[in-house]
């Protein structure tokens, strides 16, 4: 009764922020993300009745407050009645930092509890079910670029072009590791009671996916640029006007937005995008990757860079 899956994290370039129905964790508008490559969570979900609770390791140390999310989305894929678990879970890149970790965390566990438990569930039925854990998690079930379309009573995700269909790169500069003051749920439900912005936000959603879809199926980087850096700009003003306001940024990711506009006057094809955290993530042409990641790590307050190309969607790992 044991089983192990791998997730990526993604990123949205058209973000998903709010929520229609809090207590299902549906969405108020749909979002297109790029599956990246290199990062990764491990999951490793085993049941055992001689077990006396449920119990999650996170890079080797036990860890509490991410435990009642998990067994919440154990009871999800399994039912109630399941047997106690033992989880262990390895990330190599920050958690809860703004880097999509509870995406890939979550896509992993839905896929690893389902073979531990010997359900075999289609990828429609797990994304639906990470996503009621996290919403971007349902994404991570797709690799490449990947729309979740905000059906009337449910989501549904698509791949809309594979990872080797346009293959960019990220350059994700850190200019802080510690988890973030506020967590993306609670972020969203005071967006929507008190930012002046919010119904204009969801009321413009449809238009900015179909601008970033049409620039994806033209691979059209310019297009995707424009559309990505406005849609993730407006997901922080949004914020920024809200009570209390909340802002995620720190001097450091507003001299990288410098930075990257230095290198667009220089002819690079590059933008970034930024989550409900301070890292900025700048992607680029993979022409462009070496001349990007130099100008991130020049940047004063940038204390790490991580590159990724983009990759497959959350899976089993062969041995599970
Ligand atoms: O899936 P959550 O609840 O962590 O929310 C993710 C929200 C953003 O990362 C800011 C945007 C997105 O679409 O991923």
């Amino acid at each position: 009764m044991q089983g192990t899956a791998i997730a990526q994290p993604n990123i949205a370039l058209i973000k998903y922020w709010g929520k229609r129905d809090v207590a299902r964790n549906l969405p108020a508008v749909g979002s297109i993300s790029i599956t990246l490559r290199e990062l990764f969570t491990r999951m490793h979900v085993e049941f055992d009745h001689s077990l006396p609770a449920d119990a999650l390791q996170v890079n080797g140390a036990a860890d509490d407050k991410m435990l009642p999310r998990i067994v919440d989305c154990l009871d999800r894929v399994v039912g109630a009645d399941r047997p106690c678990a033992r989880i262990a879970s390895t990330c190599n890149f920050p958690i809860a930092a703004g880097l999509a970790s509870s995406a890939s965390a979550f896509a992993a566990v839905t896929v690893a509890a389902a073979r531990a438990a010997g359900r075999v569930l289609d990828v429609d039925t797990l994304a639906t079910l990470a996503g009621r854990a996290s919403g971007s998690a349902a994404r991570s079930l797709f690799g490449g670029f990947v729309e979740l379309q905000n059906l009337e009573d449910d989501i549904r995700c698509r791949t809309i072009a594979r990872a080797d269909d346009w293959p960019l790169s990220v350059v994700v500069a850190i200019t802080e590791k510690g988890p973030k003051a506020v967590g993306s749920t609670e972020a969203m439900e005071i967006s929507r009671q008190t930012s002046p912005f919010y119904s204009s936000w969801v009321e413009q959603q449809a238009h900015d996916l179909e601008t970033a879809r049409t620039a994806i199926a033209a691979r059209d980087f310019e297009q995707l640029a424009a559309i990505a850096e406005h849609n993730c700009l407006k997901m922080h003003s949004i914020m920024w006007a809200a009570r209390p306001p909340m802002v995620y940024w720190n001097a450091a990711t507003m001299r990288c937005l410098q930075t990257v506009r230095q290198l667009q006057g220089q002819g690079i094809g590059v933008f970034f995008t930024i989550d409900a955290g301070p890292q900025v993530k700048a992607v680029c042409l993979p022409e462009h990757v070496d001349d990007v990641e130099a100008a991130l790590r020049a940047t004063a307050g940038v204390t790490g860079i991580m590159t990724t190309g983009l990759g497959g969607g959350a899976r089993l790992e062969d041995s599970s």
